[in-house]
């Protein structure tokens, strides 16, 4: 089977994107609206398994489109939106139906781009492969913090050599959404299956936020790879702790038993003997934290505040340097936000990094050029879920990641 890195998209008329939307949520009317801001983007359908959520939608799109797209109602209803003339199918429904559906996308000839993560089974993410190659369709995971303003910087500067030899890395996806989580069915929220996951697994249910602009700085998939990870969770108490405190005695939520401990901490080492820390905490009463240092021989980057700490330049002692007083660091902006910034910024959508993204999916499928992401990196970058939980359950023993690269070597 040949690999699918470095090959271009390919796309029948290079003027549209012919997009159809499964799973138009929260997530996915959020990124609608950033998709129907792209020239050349054309929403053609949508599907949901939910009425008042396609409802929200078709509100929105009344003001906004004059020619409405073909809506598909059901929990079976997206494979209808598969036989429809697509060149594109975004996902962003819950975890457990991303593989089947990116699978059965590619396989009826269309490329993908799913949500995070893309897979939560070490067999999802090779079969998201495997088809991916048998096709020849891509499939792209949104991981939209590779997008984000200070993670393409940053990975300009570490490329450019600012920070030396990059030893060590750390990142994270730190978000106390403890109220979002015990939402029910019956409440404003349709988020359950978030919870579900925390009643099921123990491990790092989200690493793509952390790992995926880590991975980019660290060019892993060409300079280096991921070789093995080893995993460690505590003890669960916030989430049950919070539910006590909030939901009312009788609700069958107060006999839930959360497996997924409050933090979990995974360390990976690469090929080339580089480190990687990464966090994953869903319910820590704590400010929100991606962390994203890069540590090399020349200096550090840390976000959340952004800073710097350059040896070249040691008159702040010891003491980080606030990024955004870098002198000339106009240099280091990518184009992207050069272009594209202001409007990013007007979209909203997390900082505007998720305008930037669909921005240069659609933008890259009509020149005919490669994805920024490929299957590849979707698989790596979502492994370390199923990895960790593997790792955590037997006293943190080491795992090697799957060589879903196999076909380049
Ligand atoms: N990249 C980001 O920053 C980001 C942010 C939020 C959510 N997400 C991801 O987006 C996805 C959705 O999250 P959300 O917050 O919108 O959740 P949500 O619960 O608000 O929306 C999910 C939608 O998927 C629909 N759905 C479920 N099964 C379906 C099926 N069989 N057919 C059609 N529709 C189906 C649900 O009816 C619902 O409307 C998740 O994968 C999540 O991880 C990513």
């Amino acid at each position: 089977m040949t690999t699918m890195h470095s090959i271009p998209f390919s796309l029948r008329d290079a003027r549209r994107v012919r997009v159809g939307f499964i799973g138009t949520g929260k997530r996915g009317q959020s990124l609608i609206n950033d998709l129907l801001a792209c020239p050349g983007a054309e929403l053609i359908a949508v599907a949901d398994a939910r009425e008042d959520a396609l409802g929200e939608l078709r509100a929105s799109l009344n003001a906004k489109m004059q020619q409405q797209p073909a809506y598909f109602c059901g929990p079976d209803a997206w494979r209808a939106l598969l036989e429809m003339d697509l060149d594109l199918v975004c996902i962003a429904t819950s975890w457990d139906t991303h593989v089947p559906m990116a699978t059965a996308a590619m396989l009826a000839g269309k490329h993908v781009a799913v949500e995070v993560p893309a897979a939560q089974t070490v067999a999802g993410c090779w079969q998201l492969v495997e088809t991916s190659e048998h096709t020849r369709r891509h499939c792209v995971m949104l991981e939209n913090c590779c997008y984000g303003y200070w993670e393409m910087l940053v990975k300009r500067m570490v490329h450019a050599g600012l920070l030396g030899t990059i030893t060590h890395a750390e990142c994270a996806y730190i978000h106390d959404l403890r109220h979002l989580l015990l939402q029910d069915e019956h409440g404003h929220g349709r988020a359950t299956w978030r919870r579900q996951g925390l009643i099921q697994r123990n491990g790092n249910l989200y690493p793509t936020h952390g790992l995926g602009p880590v991975a980019q700085c660290l060019r892993i998939g060409d300079d280096d790879r991921f070789d093995y990870m080893v995993s460690m969770s505590g003890r669960e108490a916030s989430l049950s702790e919070y539910r006590d405190r909030h939901v009312p005695a009788g609700d069958p939520r107060r006999d839930e038993v959360y497996r997924n401990g409050d933090l979990n901490v995974s360390l990976i080492r690469t090929r080339l003997g580089r480190t990687i820390v990464l966090q994953h905490s869903l319910v820590s009463p704590r400010p929100y934290d991606r962390i994203f240092l890069l540590s090399g021989t020349r200096g550090a980057f840390r976000d959340y505040p952004p800073r710097l700490y350059l040896d070249a330049e040691n008159d702040a002692g010891e003491n980080w340097v606030d990024a955004a007083t870098l002198p000339g660091r106009a240099q280091w902006e990518d184009t992207e936000w050069v272009a594209h910034g202001e409007e990013a910024l007007k979209q909203g959508g997390h900082g505007g990094m998720d305008f930037i993204m669909m921005r240069r999916l659609i933008e890259t499928m009509r020149a005919g050029a490669q994805p920024d992401m490929d299957v590849y990196d979707a698989a790596d970058w979502s492994v370390p879920g199923p990895l960790s939980e593997l790792s955590a359950a037997n006293r943190s023993q080491p795992v090697d990641f799957p060589d879903f690269r196999r076909a380049q070597s």
